[in-house]
């Protein structure tokens, strides 16, 4: 059925006392984003009415850590169980529609699962997710009517008879709730149970009391309902993740090398004939266009590469544009703010940051290019270095095409190298030079005939 209004709650209190950590449990990073991120970006998509997060446990940190507007916040001191969790969320949440009850330490639900459960739910209908599992020691289960089949009730382990601890079916935890019967019942809860908590779960019997029909729903993964209490089922969780993302790749026709050792953390999208080595690392926005390779152990941050351009191992690149048919690295550091056009060569032990170079230009050894502007066809001698800042300001060099600069230079910017100049190695360039002749600065060399080397002193014998 469909809802007019969808509310959607969010439990962020608890403490996470199993982390040993000082972080709130839900700002913990799965595929370098919180915990509670990954429950917020999913929630959006659903396009609810209002979102309300229910933290407690870690004080402001996690309201201003996530920073985001759109968002209702409701503290919950003392924390005394979901029921009373979700009664904190009670002000913000309309008479009539849905709720839709989620978890800031269960990050992997997938929207299609969550679509589901809510299309299940109605103004007269409760929508549970429950999951069969083979071990489901902890979890509340899902007691049914003998004859019917139907749901009467969700009973907690604690609270549990031992017949009742052998249903295989367990509460994820997620329900969407209707709202007028949501009202309604969270003030009816008591805590008179083995925890002493108000218990949510509490209000599937009332349901079945009030003759609201309890319908259940299943993910298409058991992971898509796991929560995160410790960093092994954090670790545990963020390889599910990245397994999935890895087959997601290889389905596209990405060539992995092990989809067992690729991280992505952010959005990878691929074109045809991408080749991906091990343990390579994608942050925020990357895109690889047909036919890139990415070496071994090479991390790209916002980073675009143009066709057919290859990334030798063990590079770092961050917010950077790279045209096609380029070679970078191996070893090379491309910091922000760089855009290098096609056929560039950044070789081993290049740092190249907040520059641009035009097609064809290389520099291929142990350089320095910051600040810089490089036109086309340039060649950069092995050791240069842009020397951009005088230890308060920074300044631009700018090497026009067809430059030549000899190995180990020190542009001493602000400087501009003219069109076809050569710049004799080991020059230290402090003017601007004339178009198309060599400049250099060194002292002339000298042989001195006759010079001997220096010879050890004897120390004296006593
Ligand atoms: C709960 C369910 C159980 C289900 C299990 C799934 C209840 C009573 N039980 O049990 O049926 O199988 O989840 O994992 O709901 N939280 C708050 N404030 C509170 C209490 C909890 O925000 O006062 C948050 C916690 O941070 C946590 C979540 O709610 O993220 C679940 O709480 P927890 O105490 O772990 O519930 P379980 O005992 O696991
Ligand atoms: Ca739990």
């Amino acid at each position: 059925m469909n809802v007019s209004k969808l509310n959607i709650v969010v439990l962020a209190a608890g403490l996470g006392k199993r982390m040993y950590s000082a972080l709130p449990k839900v700002l913990h990073p799965l595929a370098g984003k919180p915990l509670l991120m990954h429950v917020l970006d999913t929630a959006r998509t659903l396009l609810p009415h209002t979102t309300c997060v229910i933290y407690g446990h870690g004080g402001e940190t996690v309201p201003q850590t996530i920073a985001d507007e759109s968002l209702v916040w409701a503290q919950q001191i003392p924390q005394l169980g979901t029921g009373h969790a979700v009664m904190q969320a009670l002000p913000h949440i309309e008479k009539e529609g849905v709720t839709l009850i989620l978890y800031g330490d269960v990050p992997l639900t997938s929207v299609e699962t969550l679509k589901k459960l809510i299309a299940t739910a109605g103004e007269h209908t409760l929508g549970l997710l429950t999951v069969e599992l083979p071990d489901p020691a902890g979890y509340g289960r899902i007691v049914r009517h003998s004859e019917t089949g139907e749901v009467a009730a969700i009973v907690e382990e604690k609270d549990a008879s031992e017949s009742q601890r052998k249903i295989g079916e367990i509460n994820t935890g997620i329900m969407a709730v209707p709202n007028r019967y949501l009202h309604r019942w969270l003030y009816k809860l008591e805590n008179s149970n083995a925890q002493g908590e108000y218990y949510l779960t509490d209000i599937v019997a009332m349901a079945v009391k009030d003759g609201v029909k309890v319908e259940t729903v299943s993910p298409a993964y058991v992971w898509e309902t796991t929560g995160v209490n410790s960093k092994v089922q954090l670790a545990a969780l963020e390889r599910i993740y990245q397994t999935a993302q890895a087959n997601k790749l290889l389905e596209q026709g990405v060539a992995l090398a092990d989809p067992s050792r690729i991280d992505i953390r952010g959005k990878l999208s691929c074109g045809r004939d991408v080749m991906i080595d091990i343990n390579c690392i994608f942050e925020g926005d990357v895109q690889l266009d047909d036919g890139v390779r990415v070496g071994a152990h090479t991390i790209l941050k916002d980073v675009r590469v143009a066709a057919n351009s290859i990334i030798a191992p063990f590079s770092l690149i961050e917010a950077t544009e790279i045209g096609r048919n380029c070679r970078i690295g191996p070893y090379a550091r491309i910091r922000p703010g760089t855009r290098l056009e096609d056929e560039v060569h950044i070789g081993n032990f290049v740092e190249v940051k907040n520059s641009a170079l035009a097609a064809g230009s290389k520099a291929n050894h142990l350089s320095y290019i910051g600040d810089a502007v490089v036109g086309r066809s340039v060649n950069i001698g092995a050791g240069t270095i842009t020397c951009n800042y005088d230890g308060a300001n920074k300044y631009q060099t700018i090497i026009e095409d067809d430059v030549f600069v000899g190995s180990d230079t020190q542009l001493i910017a602000p400087v501009r190298v003219a069109r076809g100049s050569t710049i004799g190695a080991g020059s230290t360039i402090t003017k601007d030079t004339p178009p198309d002749m060599l400049t250099l600065s060194r002292a002339k060399q000298l042989s001195i005939d006759g010079w001997k080397r220096p010879v050890k002193k004897l120390k004296p014998k006593n």
